[in-house]
């Protein structure tokens, strides 16, 4: 039988993720349109999104706070093409973004110290084994796994190294220990559902200092360039963007800001996102054919929340049958306006990727998992049929 209630809102992408709850396109009639972003209104408004970023997140003032072009990835680049070659380099990878990281490092930048400590789907590698003479480069949520750093323990306060660390799919719904970081990068079409093509890097003083005291080998593009004749280029981290940013999309984060502000800030974000993982939990519980891919709660992510489909009669399909399934459980509940691109990533084993950041609503995320069981026993049927 299906079930009655649909969610309110079927958007369980991972990005971009749902828009905050009540985002209509009246959130943009203030965008500053039609004027040049260094003007002055315009740099109030990029002022602005870093701002509130930087109350919301409570990142240290000696931090340095930039919109960037290209999303997260260029930020993430950025600060790779800038920074690395100092030191030896540990890359954590366990998922499909770590890896994309280390490709970088090892094929494009061609480091030759550079230690790739990996571990497989649903697990992270063994933080024990970092070492902090080192620049580590690693993503604190692995989007397509599902699996998160649970915490800045490992991390040690008198490193050597920098601390890079790719959070797109974690700032605003996970705490992030700032002294322990030296680069943090995210995007705007995450937690905070706002939209796509900026990045914003922020960079603590020990990696300022870097980038005043270290050259890279290789040649810099102007989209990279975080530095201007040997020093660093302060103006980027003071609204000067290197290049023309989007008015539309900045006003668009300002009102997911306003509204993340509006909900109680970080602690209410993470709430939000905490609450949406329980629900599901809590159906896993007493659910036979789905688990976690990732099995410790500890390092569970509450945003990217991926499930495996452990039913005998799917476990014994080929893997290439397995994700035509999941393609058709995608495909019955996109007809049905109740899910949205809930398939797991195509590089990841296959399963269900059900995004649980803040904008989600707990209500849509319960609505839904009755939907979930639904979908699977029509599969089922047609199987057996
Ligand atoms: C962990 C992680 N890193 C990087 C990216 C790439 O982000 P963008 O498309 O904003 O460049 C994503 C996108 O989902 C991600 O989840």
């Amino acid at each position: 039988m299906k079930p009655n209630l649909r969610p309110a809102n079927p958007s369980f992408s991972s990005g971009p993720c749902a828009k905050r709850p009540g985002w209509t396109l009246e959130a943009l009639k203030g965008a500053l349109l039609g004027r040049s972003h260094r003007a002055k209104p315009g740099r109030a408004k990029l002022k602005e999104v870093v701002d509130r970023s930087r109350a919301i997140l409570g990142m240290p003032k000696d931090w340095r706070l930039a919109i960037v072009p290209a999303s997260d990835t260029g930020a993430v680049e950025m600060a790779l093409w800038s920074l690395l070659g100092a030191r030896g380099v540990d890359l954590l990878a366990w998922e499909v973004f770590g890896e994309g990281w280390a490709t970088d490092v090892e094929k494009q930048l061609k480091l030759k110290d550079l230690r790739v400590l990996r571990a497989p789907y649903g697990q992270i590698p063994d933080l024990a084994t970092v070492d902090w003479d080192r620049d580590v480069v690693f993503p604190w949520n692995g989007t397509t796994s599902g699996a998160k750093i649970p915490n800045g323990d490992w991390i040690k306060s008198d490193r050597k190294g920098l601390a890079i660390c790719d959070a797109t799919s974690a700032v605003f719904a996970m705490d992030l220990p700032w002294a322990k970081l030296d680069v943090v990068t995210w995007s705007w079409q995450k937690v905070l559902g706002g939209e796509a093509a900026h990045g914003m890097l922020a960079l603590s003083p020990r990696a300022v200092e870097r980038l005043e005291t270290y050259k890279p080998a290789w040649p810099l593009p102007k989209i990279f360039r975080l530095t201007s004749k040997g020093k660093f280029a302060e103006g980027i981290f003071q609204e000067e963007t290197i290049n023309t940013p989007s008015m539309l999309a900045v006003e668009d984060a300002i009102d997911g800001l306003k509204w993340a502000e509006g909900i109680g800030g970080l602690a209410g974000l993470r709430r939000r996102s905490e609450a949406n993982l329980a629900a599901i939990t809590a159906w896993v519980a007493k659910t036979k054919w789905i688990e976690f891919l990732v099995a410790d709660p500890k390092i569970r992510s509450s945003t990217s929340v991926c499930l495996k489909v452990t039913d005998p009669w799917f476990l014994a399909l080929a893997p290439d049958a397995q994700r035509a399934q999941i393609k058709r459980i995608e495909a019955l509940l996109d007809a049905e306006g109740v899910a949205y691109d809930i398939a797991g990533h195509r590089d990841a084993p296959p399963g269900l990727r059900i995004w649980c950041g803040s904008t989600v609503e707990t209500s849509d995320v319960e609505a839904l998992l009755p939907w979930l069981d639904w979908a699977f026993a029509e599969i089922r049927r047609a199987a057996a049929a």
